[in-house]
């Protein structure tokens, strides 16, 4: 019988991480999952093995330096089928007043370990000739982001290196995909503290609907994913707009509601 094929996702004690992991486990994946919270890794573990995926969790804070090369060390020789860079969090707040211990780990956790991630596990992937990187960026890659400008900066970074490793391992059987979501219902609203901000309240997309759309999108070996018809059109907004207008057009929609 054929060895069943294996996905590490990161970020998958909840929220879009789980139903990536969830969407993965429904396709005969066995999975790895990474987070901090060991409670919520075993409930998810108990759930997935449900569907006959065996299961495997680490629990490690990948904000502290190191992290990446721990998880890796940890992974050993397995052979890793989907890398999904999932994990993530953002701060809310003008840049003047958001604190720099927040978004320092930030920057670690969005952009560090996803990059290092990457460059540890896309060689091996090469050098088998198959596997699928999945990186969580966010529609908000798509334009700076006035009272989240770390986080827009952070994800406008995942897309631009994405979209440039899927051009440079083209013909090794590897792919790279950038999944972009816009709001989405996870508890990643409350951790941010903007739960009030019109661009919350307009609406947030059910999130075992991105996680098919974003499976879907990087088994196909698509470049950019981008779920549900209004987020591709704040995506391309930015194009049709001049630029200097678009940081006001986003300040507006970050501001609370009331
Ligand atoms: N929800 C949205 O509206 C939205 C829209 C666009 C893009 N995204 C992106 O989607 C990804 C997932 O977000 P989500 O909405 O699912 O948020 P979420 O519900 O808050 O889940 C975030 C996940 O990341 C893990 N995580 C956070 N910090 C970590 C750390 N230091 N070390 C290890 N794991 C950590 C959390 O687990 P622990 O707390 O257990 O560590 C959790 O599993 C993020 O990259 C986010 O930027 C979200």
């Amino acid at each position: 019988m054929a060895a069943r094929p294996l996905a590490v996702v990161t970020g998958a004690s909840g929220g879009i991480g789980l139903a990536l992991a969830t969407e993965l486990a429904s396709r005969g994946y066995d999975l790895v999952l990474v987070a901090r919270n060991q409670e919520g890794l075993d409930r998810a573990a108990a759930d997935l093995n449900r569907s006959g995926a065996q299961v495997a969790t680490i629990a490690l804070d990948l904000s502290v330096p190191g992290a990446a090369k721990a998880l890796v060390d940890q992974l050993g020789e397995l052979d890793v089928d989907v890398l999904v860079n999932n994990a993530g969090f953002a701060t809310y707040g003008p840049f003047a007043e958001t604190d720099w211990d927040a978004e320092s780990r930030m920057i670690e956790v969005n952009v560090i370990v996803l990059t290092e991630l990457t460059k540890r596990l896309l060689p091996r992937m090469i050098a088998r000739g198959r596997g699928r990187v999945l990186n969580v960026a966010s529609t908000a890659a798509f334009m700076p982001g006035p009272l989240m400008a770390v986080y827009y900066a952070s994800k406008a970074y995942v897309l631009s290196l994405g979209e440039a490793l899927h051009e440079e391992v083209k013909g090794t059987g590897v792919t790279v995909t950038t999944l972009c979501p816009g709001p989405t219902k996870t508890g990643f609203q409350n951790r941010a503290g903007m739960q009030e901000s019109k661009l919350v309240q307009s609406g947030l997309m059910d999130v075992t609907v991105v996680a098919r759309i974003g499976v879907e999108g990087a088994l196909a070996g698509k470049p950019v994913v981008i779920p549900g018809l209004k987020n591709k059109v704040q995506a391309v907004t930015p194009k049709l707009v001049p630029r200097k207008l678009i940081p006001g057009i986003v300040k507006n929609a970050q501001k609370k509601a009331h």
